[in-house]
């Protein structure tokens, strides 16, 4: 979506102002995540997920058919990503969170995609050598969240070309130059390299149906900014004989200043999942609130947890209990929680998070080989 009067744009490389999630809903032709199928998807799981009871997971593309196939006796495998130009924010994590519940409760393989190529094609001062980098530091990331070591695999594009680069070329020949610059945005000054590049993100939707030579449905949790590289896949799928993937869209955890999601360049924007206890404290006791400018005003009129990223650090990820978090929610609105008190509790959990995480991230060390495929492998 390009921005327009009432300032907001989504695209997957841009995310800028408040994001209008019922216009996104409509303009990208989503289907909003329903009761009905809320309570379908969380049987079959046998269980539930904070991200899906408050609809932070809010949209989808064709989950039911995919709940269908799968009632029908066809597993789906799972496919994420993501576009290593820095180090791991807890915004990029919200939609591994819901990857890793999906795997384990319906047990099923995932293929993650470390786009070096695109960060390279896309960020002017970034070489191949550092997007490799961060990919492999990325992936450390992606392993200590604890995915299943015989069911997931993790590729660096430059590394597993081998077996993409077919793909990506079946789908290459089916995608027009008008295509690509009606949803990227692309003009005559765009490098080739990035007019091509959504045939290598749309590969690994199909991968699974190339190698084995029969048709196998795809499932892809995201946030909403990398919808449109699907769209495309989507319309090209039936083209290639290949199902359509099915799509599951996250809304953004927002930036600590206020507006769009937060930036990998932006230091203080975002949390990452290297930061010091003190670098966390600082972020967070700088962050936007949607508090008043006086306490004295906060006690007397209260704040406003809707435009908070405080708040939505809770509901997102550091509240599981939807009752503590509603509590939360009515105290800051009737000024009996003050922004300090909420800011340090949440800086404590932040805290809590990361030491654990970073642990976790010195061992994955070990296991990366493990969960690296190269070449020609498959798995
Ligand atoms: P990237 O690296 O920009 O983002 C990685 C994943 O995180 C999501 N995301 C967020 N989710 C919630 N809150 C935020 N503030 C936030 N910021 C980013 C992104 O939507 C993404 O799911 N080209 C992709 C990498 C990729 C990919 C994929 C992503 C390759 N194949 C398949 C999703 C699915 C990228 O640069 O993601």
């Amino acid at each position: 979506m390009r921005e327009d009067s009432n300032e907001f744009l989504v695209t997957p490389w841009e995310v800028r102002g408040k994001v209008d999630y019922a216009r996104l809903v409509a303009e990208f032709g989503l289907t909003p995540l329903n009761q009905e199928l809320y309570k379908r998807l969380t049987e079959l799981a046998g269980g539930t997920h904070k991200l899906l009871r408050r609809r932070i997971f809010f949209a989808h593309r064709d989950l039911d058919w995919i709940l269908d196939k799968y009632e029908q006796g066809e597993k789906f495998y799972l496919y994420t990503g993501r576009g290593p130009s820095g180090h791991t924010h807890l915004g990029h994590m919200v939609p591994w969170f819901l990857t890793k519940w999906l795997q384990d409760r319906f047990d099923v393989k995932l293929y993650f995609q470390m786009t070096d190529d695109e960060k390279f094609l896309f960020k002017p001062e970034l070489t191949l050598e550092k997007t490799r980098r961060y990919a492999l530091d990325n992936a450390l990331d992606v392993i200590a969240l604890g995915f299943n070591q015989d069911k997931t695999r993790i590729f660096l594009d430059t590394d597993y070309i081998g077996v993409l680069y077919k793909i990506a070329l079946g789908c290459a020949k089916k995608i027009t130059f008008s295509t690509v610059r009606a949803t990227f945005g692309f003009t005559e000054s765009s490098n080739i390299g990035q007019i091509f590049f959504t045939s290598i993100q749309a590969a690994p939707a199909f991968i699974e149906s190339f190698i084995s030579e029969k048709n196998v449905p795809c499932l892809i949790p995201l946030a909403v900014d990398q919808d449109p590289h699907f769209r495309v896949a989507r319309d090209i799928a039936p083209k290639l004989g290949f199902y359509k993937p099915a799509i599951f869209h996250s809304k953004f955890l927002p930036s600590l200043s206020g507006a769009g999601k937060m930036s990998s360049s932006e230091a203080m924007s975002a949390i990452f999942t290297t930061d010091s206890p003190d670098a966390v404290r600082k972020k967070i006791w700088n962050a936007f609130t949607g508090g008043r400018p006086t306490i004295a005003e906060q006690k007397e009129k209260g704040g406003n947890p809707s435009i908070c990223p405080v708040f939505y650090y809770y509901a997102f990820i550091f509240e599981e209990d939807d009752g503590a978090l509603e509590e939360r929610r009515l105290r800051c609105m009737s000024g009996d929680l003050l922004c300090g008190e909420c800011k340090e509790e949440l800086i404590g959990r932040i805290v809590e998070f990361l030491e654990e995480h970073q642990h976790k991230r010195e061992r994955a060390r070990d296991l990366l080989d493990k969960f690296l495929l190269k070449d020609e492998e498959t798995f």
